[in-house]
């Protein structure tokens, strides 16, 4: 039987947008950056409201290192600045902050307010808000196969369970429904493994511009999908 949840339990969120946000208002491309770090604020809130159970987003991915050395410092910067600063008003009531993606490439204060965060709401039991920050999907399959070398696993062992669960977060699901905002019709390289089943939505709004009733439009869309995921 075909499932058409109402509500999908885990969204991935492609935020793009910012530079073109910015670029057309004659800012700086960082405060394209600052915005979409305000609206995402919101988004997570609404998607509380609404039972979204995981919602994730791509706020850097593994290939996003190769822009201009001050847009990559000040990424670096608002994510520490909300991880120090913004917390309370970033995580829902019982949310708890996940992170996936390398952690060998951020400053040491990064990572420790990246670790702190995952430490004190380890146990909460609402919203989970995954953070894919240094993230690519292609990166998580190298890691998933190096952690499967390294157990020692004999190749006729290895099926799809044994590679999910040398994923980052083996525990979080597929994502439902992912949404990318400002046109672009590309994964770049988000979720690779755990989209395979994924509704996917676009949008030309940017991703500064991006609100409840776009969220509410986009879940709307997903409830009506019919979801066979290769079945009949
Ligand atoms: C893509 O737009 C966006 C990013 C690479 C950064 C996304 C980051 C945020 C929304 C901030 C998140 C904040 C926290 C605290 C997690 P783009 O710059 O590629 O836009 P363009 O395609 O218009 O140039």
């Amino acid at each position: 039987m075909a499932q058409n949840a109402n509500t999908p339990s885990h969204v991935g969120i492609i935020m793009d947008g910012n530079g073109r946000w910015a670029t057309g208002r004659s800012l700086p491309r960082l405060a394209g950056h600052k915005k979409g770090a305000e609206v995402l604020e919101g988004i997570i809130e609404h998607a509380d409201d609404i039972g979204v159970k995981y919602l994730s987003v791509y706020a850097f991915s593994t290939e996003n290192w190769k822009r201009a050395s001050d847009e990559v410092s000040g990424l670096m910067s608002l994510f520490e600045y909300y991880l120090k600063n913004k917390l309370e008003k970033f995580k829902p009531k019982h949310g708890r902050l996940r992170f996936a993606g390398r952690r060998d490439r951020f400053s040491a204060s990064l990572l420790e307010a990246i670790e702190n965060f995952e430490r004190e709401t380890r146990d909460e039991t609402g919203i989970q808000i995954i953070l894919c920050v240094d993230y690519g999907g292609r990166q998580e399959l190298v890691d998933a196969v190096k952690n499967i070398v390294s157990s020692g696993v004999a190749p006729s062992d290895i099926d799809e369970a044994v590679i999910s669960r040398s994923l980052y977060l083996p525990d979080v699901p597929d994502p439902d429904l992912i949404i990318r905002t400002s046109g672009e019709l590309r994964m770049s390289n988000f979720w690779l493994w755990k989209s395979a089943y994924s509704e996917l939505y676009f949008t030309d709004t940017l991703w500064p511009d991006f609100d409840n009733a776009a969220l509410d439009e986009a879940v709307a869309a997903y409830a009506t999908r019919d979801r066979r995921k290769g079945g009949v």
